[in-house]
């Protein structure tokens, strides 16, 4: 079963940047899916460079509203219109420096899905929340919150990245087998709300080095990069790798 790679990249590259590692990127070859996410700005030229059909693109986020007065804002609609197919919603990012709370990020979600996007929920606990044992309740409520009255359908275009704080950008992970606790708690929280099976990616401090023992795990859909898909090399030998054992 092939598993999804989603480069992340953030706000670390100009236009032109994006435009010359997305080159690369759309023309990587592997059983694997790759999402690539950039910019907003570089998403339409991106697009244009992508010529494999299992390499999508994706947003790093959208509006909460329908169109109207919202000056800087950017509607979900446009950015399916321009070539998208996924949008990253509730990065800890966004929801440390814009202060985006679970009720805005719900508001995110069902903007996306009306315009005929798939949604990558990021969720995750912190490190004092882990410190104190409260990774379930977090993600409990994370999950409760951003998803609140979605339809079972809905969630066919939900997937779920579990992101712990403390991992992003940390260089440390958790270990596998809490990993794989954690991504059967939310299968099953997801399967016993909606009676739908959904993706569950990992996303903190992936590297070349540690990205096989992530998707060599069975719950483990797919991963979210962040840095390490910045750097060509390492994100095509992440992406090329075969997990099939
Ligand atoms: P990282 O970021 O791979 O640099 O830790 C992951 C993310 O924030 O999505």
């Amino acid at each position: 079963m092939s598993k999804t790679i989603i480069a992340n990249w953030k706000m670390n590259l100009s236009v032109k940047e994006s435009i010359l590692l997305g080159a690369k990127v759309a023309k990587i070859k592997t059983e694997n899916d790759i999402i690539i996410c950039p910019d907003f700005l570089s998403l339409s030229e991106i697009k244009s460079k992508i010529k494999e059909n299992n390499i999508y693109l994706g947003a790093q986020n959208c509006a909460a509203y329908s169109p109207g007065s919202y000056t800087g804002e950017v509607l979900a609609k446009s950015i399916s219109e321009i070539g998208a197919s996924y949008v990253i919603i509730g990065h800890s990012e966004r929801r440390k420096f814009q202060k985006e709370s679970n009720t805005l990020i719900n508001n995110k979600i069902k903007q996306a899905l009306q315009a005929g996007l798939k949604v990558i929920l990021c969720i995750g606990e912190n490190n004092i929340e882990k410190k104190n044992d409260k990774t379930n309740f977090v993600l409990n409520v994370q999950l409760k919150e951003a998803l609140k009255d979605l339809e079972k359908t809905d969630l066919a275009r939900i997937s779920i990245a579990y992101e712990p704080v403390w991992a992003i950008g940390s260089g440390r992970t958790p270990k596998i087998e809490e990993l794989n606790t954690i991504s059967t708690f939310i299968k099953s929280f997801i399967y016993s709300s909606y009676q739908k099976r959904v993706k569950v990616f990992y996303g903190g401090s992936v590297n070349a080095n540690n990205a096989g023992d992530f998707l060599e795990t069975k719950t483990i859909n797919g991963l979210l990069i962040g840095g390490a898909s910045l750097n060509y090399p390492e994100f095509s030998k992440i992406c090329k790798k075969n997990y099939d054992r």
